[in-house]
């Protein structure tokens, strides 16, 4: 029987849904997707995600969200890439309350790494695997024996002369115009870094750039084992509904 949950992906850019079969980690409807809006406030941008919610009949049912913002019970707490408003922001129960049904929230890196922990490149490691989105921000998922510990936003970490995120995102690459060797070599330096402090076994490059995976990974040189993720752009969707059904089946 198929586990049916609509998934949206909330980012700076755009918002992204489609409804999901959670049990095989695969769309079963198209994918709907608006641009976020330029005054991203979370009621604006909850009012664009009830847009998706509309075109794929989805009224009145559970729906499962990840959002660019670190997310505990509900509340977001942090908001590098979207309106400051963000911060301390009742998201979860605001949403659920202009959709007139139970909203999961959790973060957009944590939804992208449950769905690669369930049907990826993240399934069935030992000890500390990472999983690292390369977008707009730089967004982590940590796992410890399959277990993910959320919110750990490792594109916050120092390097050079700021964090993580000036120098390793999708974004730095095409604003600064770097070829693969360049931001290769930015990328090579942040994910020793992270090998420093975390000893992964396995770090899963996600995002849009792990299409292009073959064009940067001669410059990584690393002691883990370093691959693009399996499910490419529908992680987060797929990863975002799974959300909402862990909570339901937790009930
Ligand atoms: C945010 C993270 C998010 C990442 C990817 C970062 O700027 O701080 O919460 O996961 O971008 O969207």
């Amino acid at each position: 029987m198929a586990a049916k949950m609509l998934g949206i992906d909330i980012g700076g850019t755009g918002i992204k849904g489609a409804i999901v079969d959670t049990k095989k980690g695969i769309l079963i409807s198209e994918r709907t997707k608006y641009p976020t809006p330029k005054n991203a406030t979370p009621k604006n941008v909850i009012a664009t995600a009830m847009k998706i919610v509309k075109d794929l009949e989805w009224e009145g049912k559970p729906i499962g969200a990840g959002c660019p913002a670190v997310v505990r019970q509900g509340i977001t707490k942090s908001a590098t890439n979207i309106h400051k408003s963000w911060i301390d922001f009742p998201v979860e129960e605001t949403f659920s309350a202009m959709a007139g049904a139970p909203v999961s929230l959790i973060n957009d890196a944590d939804a992208a790494g449950l769905a690669e922990l369930s049907f990826g490149e993240a399934k069935g490691v030992d000890g500390v695997c990472l999983l690292i989105t390369l977008g707009t921000g730089i967004g982590s998922a940590t796992f410890i024996d399959g277990v993910l510990v959320p919110n750990t936003e490792l594109g916050m970490l120092k390097m050079r002369d700021g964090i993580a995120e000036d120098y390793a995102t999708n974004r730095v690459r095409e604003q600064l115009d770097l070829n693969w060797k360049e931001w290769g070599t930015n990328l090579n330096e942040y994910l020793n870094h992270l090998e420093v402090l975390f000893s992964p076994n396995k770090i899963v490059i996600s995002g849009g750039v792990c299409k292009k995976f073959q064009k940067y990974s001669k410059y990584l040189e690393t002691d883990a084992e370093v691959v693009p993720a399996k499910l490419l752009n529908n992680a987060g969707i797929i990863g975002a509904a799974m959300g909402m059904q862990n909570k339901l089946s937790n009930k």
